[in-house]
């Protein structure tokens, strides 16, 4: 049993991950969501007694603080985190491109995508809450790899750029938390094109395949998978 930290768990995604990890039982769960405030319903429903839903907004350095504080206090001393996935995240102005990037939409991208998941890293490392062989999994998208894109028409510009931002901190993260933890493994993955509100109607997987396959993939991990980007499969992505 272990114990599990995911953000952006009201629908999506992030909700999946809670509704599944909760039947499987034993759990700890640690269910963030951006406010506390909004609609929690389905997250409440597929919770287990177990699963703590506590505020983290992740484009917030307070908010994130906060949040690492308060985990703290609901595991107490000795259950630290097993599993960090930072799932929460947006993908503003789709349709522009290169040409016209809003900067509001792209620093807000770069903020909740990439700043919201170091600063996740570096504030429940230093309050002590990430086990020595923690797995962190950064959501990312195939649209953050430079060899995909490079190699087919490239799309959402702004969202494409932040992941592939996320993608190079992965890399520092399995280097960094490495010194500090000597188990610890982090990887980059690509959900797959799935059905939600980001998704899209237009997607090909359903919450629950993507999901129940990542999750697989994240009980593999062993040290080889450290710095490693993976498709839902396990399949690796080039960078
Ligand atoms: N669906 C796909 O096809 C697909 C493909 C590739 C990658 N991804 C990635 O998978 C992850 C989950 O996406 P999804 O498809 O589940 O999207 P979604 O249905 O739009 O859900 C996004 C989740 O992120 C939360 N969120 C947004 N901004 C936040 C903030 N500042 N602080 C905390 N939570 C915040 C949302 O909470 P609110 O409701 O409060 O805004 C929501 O829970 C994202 O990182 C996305 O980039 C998805």
């Amino acid at each position: 049993m272990g114990v599990y930290c995911i953000t952006g768990t009201n629908r999506g995604l992030g909700l999946e991950f809670v509704r599944q990890l909760a039947q499987s039982g034993g759990h700890t769960i640690l269910a963030a969501v951006r406010s506390l405030s909004s609609d929690l319903g389905d997250l409440n429903q597929v919770a287990s007694p177990t699963t703590h839903v506590l505020e983290c907004d992740t484009g917030s350095i307070k908010s994130i603080r906060a949040f690492a504080t308060q985990a703290a206090q609901v595991l107490g001393p000795d259950k630290p985190i097993d599993f960090l996935i930072n799932n929460a995240g947006i993908n503003l102005g789709s349709s522009q491109n290169s040409l016209d990037l809003d900067p509001d939409h792209l620093t807000a991208m770069v903020n909740v995508n990439v700043v919201g998941p170091a600063k996740m890293v570096e504030f429940l490392l230093g309050i002590g809450l990430l086990s020595s062989r923690v797995r962190v999994l950064n959501m990312t998208s195939g649209l953050g790899s430079m060899q995909c894109s490079s190699e087919t028409n490239p799309k959402c510009a702004g969202y494409s750029i932040s992941k592939a931002s996320l993608n190079m901190l992965t890399i520092h993260q399995s280097k960094d938390l490495r010194e500090k933890l000597l188990g610890a493994v982090v990887i980059a993955m690509d959900p797959g094109w799935v059905k939600t509100r980001l998704g899209g109607r237009g997607a090909i997987l359903e919450t629950h395949e993507s999901i129940s396959n990542m999750l697989d993939v994240l009980d593999g991990l062993g040290d080889q998978d450290n710095g490693k980007f993976y498709q839902r499969l396990g399949q690796q992505v080039p960078w």
